[in-house]
């Protein structure tokens, strides 16, 4: 065993500036809607969330730049509320009620049930891009309380083993396909 070992260094290679070539046209197009509206950050944000699902560091850095607002301020909007999220959505998108109904009950036990399941809280998505878990204030369908939401399907009078059931059986599903998931 040497007395020293060699130092592993990282390499990073600069690669270019990343916004050298223009905005996407999708994301273009939502740029020059709101070219000279400065009071219309909210919506540019709103509008890049719908198109990509949340929204990409890189779109931000565009909408800065394109705008000519400092990449603070851009984040300063985006994170001070909180329907806007960072991260790619799962294929899955699990939304627990916590309406009044569905808390009296127990969505709560079964957020905390899927929570520990996933490995992830609410509002985030699991690694793999399988799964994100968000919670609701009411899905309008309160006599099927507690209920339980996957992407368009809506599932009533939920438990714990029903809720996490529903979750290992699409994980079962994905792991037999054998798919990749991107994000
Ligand atoms: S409170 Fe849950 S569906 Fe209305």
């Amino acid at each position: 065993m040497p007395l020293h070992t060699k130092k592993k260094h990282r390499q990073y290679l600069y690669q270019g500036d990343p916004l050298a070539a223009p905005p996407p046209p999708e994301l273009a197009a939502i740029l020059d809607r709101h070219r000279d509206q400065p009071d219309a950050m909210i919506t540019v944000l709103e509008e890049i969330q719908a198109h990509y699902g949340y929204l990409p560091q890189r779109q931000l850095q565009y909408t800065a730049r394109e705008l000519g607002f400092p990449l603070s301020r851009v984040y300063g909007v985006a994170t001070f509320y909180n329907l806007f999220h960072f991260t790619a959505p799962g294929r899955y998108m699990v939304r627990v009620c916590r309406g009044t109904a569905c808390h009296v009950n127990g969505s709560q036990k079964i957020i905390d049930a899927l929570e520990k399941n996933l490995g992830i809280h609410q509002d985030e998505s699991t690694l793999d891009g399988l799964f994100s878990l968000q919670t609701v204030a009411c899905m309008g369908a309160c006599s099927l309380a507690p209920v339980l939401v996957v992407n368009d399907h809506t599932y009533g009078r939920m438990t714990i083993e029903s809720s996490v059931n529903e979750v290992e059986n699409l994980k079962k599903e994905n792991a037999v396909n054998g798919e990749e998931v991107t994000a």
